[in-house]
């Protein structure tokens, strides 16, 4: 098979490594990929907005499936797209379409979509300019911390949890003025849950699902979970507090009736679905969905799947899924993330990358690099996912952090504490 991967993070790099070792693979692309993908595969120059791009490309080079990597094009509807062009519309896109991709793309459509199905979640209230009055009045029966969160997607920052009410009014006005553009048009003000989150990921054909690894991810930048949040420092894979008991309860109480309440509203679903959770004493709270699979917990969970991911995908798109069994190595994976100093805030790009030829017990995955002639270089926040296999978290990050250490490029920095919590 000759499969289109779209992305350029940590994510796809450990895609395109779990698609390279498939014996059903012919020919790998990554539009636009990185340095690591390009040792894996063919980079193509396209960015995956680019429906038409993409679609010409499928067609010339006899493309079989499509695989996609971030929310951006699903949200746009990439899968719709596909399906209404004649000359591609045989070709499977991994990914869901515009409507279902809505879980993540709409926190006002998720959180309907939850009240409908009897998911458990927060609380909340949807207001926009229209009803402010009644989002202040909201406001005052809620207790602090203060949740505001922008519908639409707003690049991870669009969560404000605010101490006093005063400035959880101001930020809802601030919000509401055009904040974070269209995406806060309409906030949702949420109940504060109280817990540890966990991130719990399915591949569904729409009609059955299979449960993949599980992880927890830290994001935020500073030792002991302090400063900014980032797209993800480290994760660990499988998470502790993730007993049977607990996995019992996410399946019963959101797995099943998400994937069922999908089916029922006719919303066709052929892909990842990551269940963002609070695990709030034993009970899980849906705090997001997304429509995709997570980064960097695809750097800790892909390399514990043992299944041929090319035979999943092809019974999402057959929708044969229930004929699988899932394999799932018992060891533990960590990752921790290198990253360029000064991320999420403003970073330099450019800085040549050494040693990476030193690595030994780990894989890297690369999240943001490039080719610059014979060297790669840090071409973004995310620069580098060293992901190892241990016996438990200690030994797993013992190897990635030796690593850490190894790897070096001007202003590297990393969490020193990843797991820290388990
Ligand atoms: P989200 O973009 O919805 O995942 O929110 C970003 C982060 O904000 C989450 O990872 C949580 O740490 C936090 N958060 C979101 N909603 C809540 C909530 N209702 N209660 C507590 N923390 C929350
Ligand atoms: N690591 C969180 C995410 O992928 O959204």
């Amino acid at each position: 098979m000759n499969i289109l991967l779209l992305g350029s993070g940590g994510r796809e790099h450990a895609l395109a490594w779990k698609i390279c070792q498939s014996e059903k693979l012919t020919r790998l692309y990554v539009a636009p990929g990185n340095a690591g993908t390009a040792s894996l595969g063919t980079n193509i120059n396209l960015a995956p907005d680019d429906f038409t791009g993409i679609g010409k490309f499928v067609s010339g080079k006899n493309i079989d499936m499509v695989v996609v990597g971030p929310e951006d094009p699903l949200v746009n509807g990439i899968s719709d797209y596909f399906a209404q062009q004649h000359s591609i519309q045989h070709i499977p896109v991994i990914g869901p379409s515009k409507k279902a991709a809505m879980l993540e793309g709409s926190k006002e459509f998720a959180k309907a979509f939850m009240m409908r199905h009897n998911i458990p979640t927060a609380r909340y209230k949807s207001v926009t300019s229209q009803n402010i009055a009644e989002g202040l009045d909201f406001l005052t029966v809620m207790k602090a911390p203060y949740v505001l969160k922008a519908d639409g997607l707003a690049a991870g920052k669009g969560v404000l949890i605010l101490n006093s009410i005063e400035d959880a009014r101001n930020e809802l006005s601030q919000m509401l003025s055009g904040k974070f553009g269209n995406a806060s048009k309409t906030v949702l003000i949420e109940e504060h849950l109280t817990g540890t989150e966990i991130s719990v990921f399915i591949i569904t054909d729409g009609r059955s699902y299979k449960i993949l690894p599980e992880a927890k991810d830290y994001k935020r930048v500073g030792k002991g979970d302090t400063g900014p949040n980032t797209g993800g420092m480290g994760a660990v894979s499988p998470v502790p507090f993730a007993t049977p008991a607990f996995m019992k309860n996410v399946e019963e109480q959101i797995i099943i009736p998400t994937v069922a309440g999908l089916q029922r509203e006719n919303i066709e679903y052929k892909g990842f679905i990551f269940f963002g959770l609070m695990n709030c004493g034993g009970n899980p709270y849906v705090i997001e969905y997304n429509a995709r699979l997570g980064d960097p917990e695809s750097e800790v969970t892909l390399p514990r799947l043992e299944n041929d991911i090319i035979d999943l995908f092809i019974s999402v798109a057959t929708q044969t899924l229930d004929e699988r069994t899932i394999s799932i190595n018992k060891s533990t994976v960590a990752t921790v993330m290198l990253v360029s100093g000064g991320y999420p805030g403003t970073y330099e790009k450019g800085k040549m990358i050494h040693n990476l030829d030193l690595v030994r017990e780990s894989l890297v995955f690369h999240a943001g690099t490039k080719t610059d002639g014979g060297a790669v270089v840090t071409n973004g926040g995310r620069v580098l996912a060293l992901s190892s296999f241990g016996s438990d978290i200690t030994a797993a990050l013992s190897k990635s952090y030796r690593n850490a250490e190894i790897i070096e490029f001007e202003r590297k920095y990393y969490r020193p504490d990843i797991g820290f919590d388990l």
